[in-house]
């Protein structure tokens, strides 16, 4: 008699709490929204960040680094942010470096420096994750000497260190922000730079001034024990169990992912929404819109496969029109016309909830142009699918085109504005992909932007 009562009382508090559990997870909806790019990087993700950043509490990277170059245009001023995160020019919300990003105090300072030039006020508005790995110098030299021994095959990376320092930290090598408030630290950097020193002996040698670049690298470090540095999982979790609303910012791009991407021609972090969760120390179920940015058409910077790619005139137009010279490197981008098969494979990857198309106004110029709905393989057969093999195999794309509007869609600010075949090609893009398109970019500047369905508040 005595259990038949207690079974009964603690069932019925189990379904109790789970109600309330379950009434409270309904009412407390967690705010982390994730902005991320669903090509090979570059897709104005900086541009959007800046755009939306007024919505939220905290902006946090939470992978990449310098290899990142975000542009921001607004009151007749560009500026190229990578590693800081785009939410700085805006007030009253804090950004967060988090502990997925490869800090090169280098870099950073010069970026804090530009900031300072144009009296953006960032000290108490920008915090660095601890568990945030250190770019050394002999991470780039390394990356440098990596790139030179694979001669024609050569990723392209940015040379920033990037896959070294990945690469020390999956091998429990890395130094981190947090060691650098440490005595030992410097005796932890020699150890390592005496182990990239003999690992360099492998590779052909590169020019790098080792000397040089090791002093400025001391210095800048200097800078960074000024910022304010967080335990970066504890102060995200408590910012969202505070009811703060926090906007995620990816870098890279999910095709440049170090696990799907166009493998070995990748980053060496995983930049699809699956990285906020490790990067930021979140969990998954914390995760509220997925927001995937495309231009209307596809770039690629570096080498690798790019099935749309246009290598003519029209590849050439593009770019010129576009202005697609790297934000990092300055290297001319690769253009092509957009991949439909190539974005469904992202947005499976990255659960994409909003798509944002950018750019839309470089297809100004075309009375036409073209969409690749499916590849053809060298077998013959036609797949919508990239094959495993696809930085081997040549994949033909299989085109729909797509009518032209050829104005300009300057000062157009809704929607229903747009000239029709521009509305008819955002209704294509999103009956194919299955998507809601909730905002368009027409132009670099921060006004540019039709918000179709503001982000759910
Ligand atoms: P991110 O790395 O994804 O932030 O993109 P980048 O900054 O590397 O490259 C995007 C480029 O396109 C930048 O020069 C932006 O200023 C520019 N841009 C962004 N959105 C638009 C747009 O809608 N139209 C035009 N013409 N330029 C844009
Ligand atoms: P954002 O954030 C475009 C590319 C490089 C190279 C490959 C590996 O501005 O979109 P890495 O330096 O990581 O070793 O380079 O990835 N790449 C990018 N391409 N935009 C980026 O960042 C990129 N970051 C890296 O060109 O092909
Ligand atoms: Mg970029």
């Amino acid at each position: 008699m005595f259990q038949h009562l207690t079974r009964f009382f603690f069932d019925t508090k189990w379904k109790l709490n789970s109600t309330f559990a379950f009434c409270k997870n309904q009412s407390e909806k967690m705010y982390i929204d994730v902005i991320l790019g669903l090509q090979w990087g570059d897709e104005g993700k900086g541009k959007i960040v800046d755009c939306l950043a007024t919505e939220y509490d905290i902006v946090a990277r939470f992978q990449g680094g310098p290899n990142a170059g975000h542009t921001l245009k607004f009151d007749g001023k560009k500026f190229v942010l990578h590693t800081v995160p785009s939410g700085i020019f805006r007030d009253n919300l804090m950004n967060v470096i988090g502990n997925g990003v490869v800090i090169d105090p280098i870099t950073l300072e010069k970026e804090l420096k530009n900031l300072d030039a144009a009296n953006v006020d960032y000290h108490d508005r920008l915090l660095v994750a601890k568990k945030a790995h250190l770019i050394l110098p002999t991470h780039r030299y390394l990356d440098a000497a990596s790139e030179a021994a694979k001669g024609k095959d050569k990723i392209g990376s940015t040379l920033k260190g990037i896959g070294p320092t990945y690469m020390d930290k999956t091998g429990r090598n890395g130094l981190r922000v947090g060691d650098i408030f440490h005595e030992s630290f410097h005796d932890r950097y020699d150890a390592l730079k005496q182990k990239h020193l003999k690992l360099l002996e492998i590779y052909p040698q590169v020019d790098f001034h080792l000397e040089e670049e090791e002093e400025k690298w001391f210095k800048s470090l200097a800078k960074l024990r000024s910022l304010k540095t967080v335990e970066g999982e504890w102060y995200i979790n408590e910012a969202l169990a505070a009811g703060k609303k926090i906007l995620a910012e990816g870098a890279q791009g999910s095709m440049l992912d170090i696990d799907y991407g166009t493998y070995p021609f990748v980053t060496s972090s995983n930049t699809i929404t699956a990285g906020v969760c490790t990067g930021l120390g979140v969990a998954p179920n914390k995760i509220n819109e997925v927001i995937g940015i495309t231009k209307a058409y596809c770039t690629r910077v570096g080498g690798g496969p790019f099935p749309t790619e246009l290598t003519g005139e029209i590849g050439e137009r593009l770019r010129k029109e576009g202005a697609e010279f790297g934000a990092t490197t300055g290297r001319p981008r690769r253009c092509g016309w957009i991949d439909l098969p190539q974005l469904k494979y992202t947005i499976m990857l990255n659960g994409v909830s909003q798509l944002v198309i950018t750019k839309i106004d470089i297809l100004n110029i075309f009375s036409s142009f073209k969409s690749g709905v499916k590849y053809l393989r060298e077998n013959g057969e036609q797949t919508d699918q990239l094959p495993y093999d696809v930085s081997v195999e040549e994949l033909r794309p299989v085109w729909e085109d797509i009518e032209g509007w050829k104005c300009s869609l300057e000062g157009i600010e809704s929607f229903e504005a747009l000239p029709e075949n521009a509305k008819k090609y955002v209704q294509y893009l999103e009956e194919k992909l299955n998507v809601p398109v909730t905002m368009i970019s027409t132009g670099p500047q921060r006004q540019e932007l039709i918000n179709r369905k503001s982000v759910p508040a």
